[in-house]
């Protein structure tokens, strides 16, 4: 059976935000990160809120890869405060640390689930649609993706402002993630034409305004084409799965703490022509679909992985994993380590080319 399943309520543009006033809930609790404090973000939520006649509680100790200490802490707080909703913003980390919060409440609370609104920061992770929350494991330095229709926010809210704010550089890492989810869902195992849809639609989306935002923050229908290109990405691969770029990203992550949305970048072009025997013919799809040469496979695959280096390189985001802040000597030691983490890991299911332990340490020499 193929199955395509969409339960989010997905509000944007305009007064969007305007949807918190109209919650049926009778107290909501915020999780957020410090920044979003600090700029007043916050103060956007709080208003709307208030204007609902909702009280609320704040959460605002989210760090980046959220870890199992502080989810717990989250959740002692939400179970303390009697919330029935809880209200998510930031980037990735934010969201993903609300959805644990949800995840494990609603099993403590025996069965009541609170209501999940995510309001994401960043174009990037698609958190906002998906049934995964990323929870990082800082002891034994591993990610943990959680996966779990529970997990699935109800509401998400995308209003761009709240994305204008990013630094270049994170916003051409988080954007590079958003491209790594739609081509990953677009070739994945069980990808459908429901998800083929919305990933063609974010590789499109990113290609046509992923530079326009890095180069200048300031420009609106960038920004709100990105936002909308990361919840479709994340409606394609919730449904389809990714493939092994996510699997290296995790245990590179975890072990090196290389940014997500970074390593994804770098390692995405030696992904697609790895798996260009199996999935040439997509890739090939996707690069006619660009209007780059695709008159065979080979033309096709090379296109698009040229394409995808070229647009790193206009975000200085760097060709190889050697050229990252990762120490060369702990990278081979831990080779064989990062071969099993990715295998093991839950994205490399949807990879199109089944990889050996063999295969994975080959392409961790050449992404080096
Ligand atoms: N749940 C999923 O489906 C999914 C998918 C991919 C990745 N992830 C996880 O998401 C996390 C990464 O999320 P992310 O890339 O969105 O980054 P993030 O949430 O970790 O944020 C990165 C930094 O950017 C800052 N930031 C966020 N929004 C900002 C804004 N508008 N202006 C200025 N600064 C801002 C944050 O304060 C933080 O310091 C990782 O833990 C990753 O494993 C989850
Ligand atoms: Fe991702």
């Amino acid at each position: 059976m193929t199955q395509f399943y969409g339960k989010t309520k997905i509000c944007y543009g305009e007064n969007a935000l305007e949807t918190l006033e109209e919650l049926a809930v009778k107290q909501a609790f915020i999780v957020t990160d410090p920044f979003m404090v600090k700029v007043g973000f916050i103060d956007h939520i709080k208003s709307h809120l208030n204007r609902g006649h909702i009280p609320y509680r704040l959460f605002d100790g989210v760090e980046p890869d959220p870890s199992l200490e502080s989810v717990t802490k989250a959740t002692r707080l939400f179970m303390e405060s009697g919330a029935d909703c809880v209200v998510a913003l930031g980037g990735g980390s934010a969201l993903d640390m609300a959805k644990a919060v949800v995840f494990f409440a609603h099993k403590a609370r025996g069965g009541q689930k609170p209501l999940m609104v995510a309001i994401p920061t960043t174009s990037g992770t698609g958190s906002e649609v998906t049934a995964i929350s990323v929870v990082t494991d800082k002891v034994n330095e591993v990610k943990i993706p959680l996966n779990d229709d529970l997990l699935i926010p109800d509401v998400a809210i995308l209003d761009a402002r709240f994305t204008r704010s990013l630094p270049p550089s994170v916003t051409g890492v988080t954007g590079m993630d958003v491209l790594t989810h739609a081509i990953e869902a677009y070739t994945s195992r069980r990808a459908n034409s429901f998800t083929d849809i919305y990933a063609e639609q974010a590789v499109r989306y990113v290609f046509r305004y992923l530079l326009r935002a890095y180069t200048n923050g300031d420009d609106m229908e960038a920004r709100r084409q990105m936002l909308l290109a990361s919840c479709m990405a994340g409606m394609a691969f919730n449904n389809s799965g990714l493939g092994i770029t996510h699997s290296i990203a995790h245990s590179l992550g975890g072990l090196f703490h290389v940014p997500h949305g970074l390593a994804n970048a770098v390692v995405l072009p030696y992904v697609i022509r790895f798996n260009s025997f199996d999935a040439g013919v997509k890739y090939r799809e996707l690069a006619a679909m660009l209007g780059l040469p695709a008159a065979t496979v080979e033309e096709g695959v090379t296109s698009l992985v040229t394409a995808v280096r070229e647009l790193n390189a206009a975000m200085n985001i760097p060709g190889r994993v050697g050229a990252l802040k990762v120490e060369e000597a702990a990278y081979k030691a831990n080779q064989q380590t990062i071969a099993n983490n990715v295998l093991q890991d839950i994205c490399t299911e949807g990879n199109p080319r089944k990889p050996s332990h063999d295969d994975i340490c080959g392409l961790l020499e050449k992404i080096w």
